[in-house]
């Protein structure tokens, strides 16, 4: 039941070779994003699994801007909180920042520095893992404001690119996995 359901998750991600640059194999959720059937499916796992594994969390944690497409619904669904972490220059107010690499670039990520406060526990979730350059970069930025990471969760990993050995011992999760 479980994988028919991850199926129909993994039938609407498309894989576009060379894109933003030679060399880049890019794998497109819009596909997900615009049958409301299997976006449903997706949160409906995404919620299981984090029920599961993460009963205690106080927010979920979203990264720009695609992170921010999947944790929110999934933050309603749990009935609790969303947090953004932004990229550069668009969040108002006093900012933690830090630059970072990832597949195709660098870029610097920002959160508020009010955002949450000591001790509170989040998960960071993402579209997409690749290097693992933006979620070890959100990972610290959490850490700077003393929250407890309890997990990182993504819909896709690219397993050859090694991102989760970034992670070192946070808790991992990625519903999808291609080499
Ligand atoms: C993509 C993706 C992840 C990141 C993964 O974001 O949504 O956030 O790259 O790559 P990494 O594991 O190598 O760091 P991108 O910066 O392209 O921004 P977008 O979500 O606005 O498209
Ligand atoms: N972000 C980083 N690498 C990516 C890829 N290969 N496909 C989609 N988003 C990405």
């Amino acid at each position: 039941m479980s994988d028919g359901r991850l199926r129909a998750v993994r039938d609407r991600v498309r894989s576009f070779p060379d894109f933003p640059q030679p060399g880049v194999l890019f794998r497109d959720i819009s596909p997900l994003l615009k049958d409301p059937v299997a976006f449903r499916t997706l949160i409906d796992l995404l919620e299981d699994h984090v029920r599961a594994s993460f009963p205690k969390i106080d927010f979920v944690v979203g990264l720009d801007s695609r992170g921010f497409l999947i944790g929110t619904p999934l933050a309603q669904r749990l009935g609790i909180g969303f947090v953004p972490v932004r990229k550069k220059g668009k969040l108002p107010g006093a900012t933690e920042s830090i630059s970072y690499s990832l597949e195709y670039g660098r870029a610097e990520l920002e959160i508020q520095s009010d955002a949450v406060e000591a001790g509170q526990k989040v998960l960071i979730v993402d579209d997409l893992l690749a290097t693992g350059g933006t979620m070890r970069a959100a990972c610290e930025l959490l850490k700077r404001l003393k929250a407890e990471v309890l997990g990182c969760l993504v819909i896709i990993e690219l397993k050859a690119l090694k991102g989760s050995e970034k992670l070192n011992s946070i808790p991992f999760y990625s519903l999808l996995q291609y080499d």
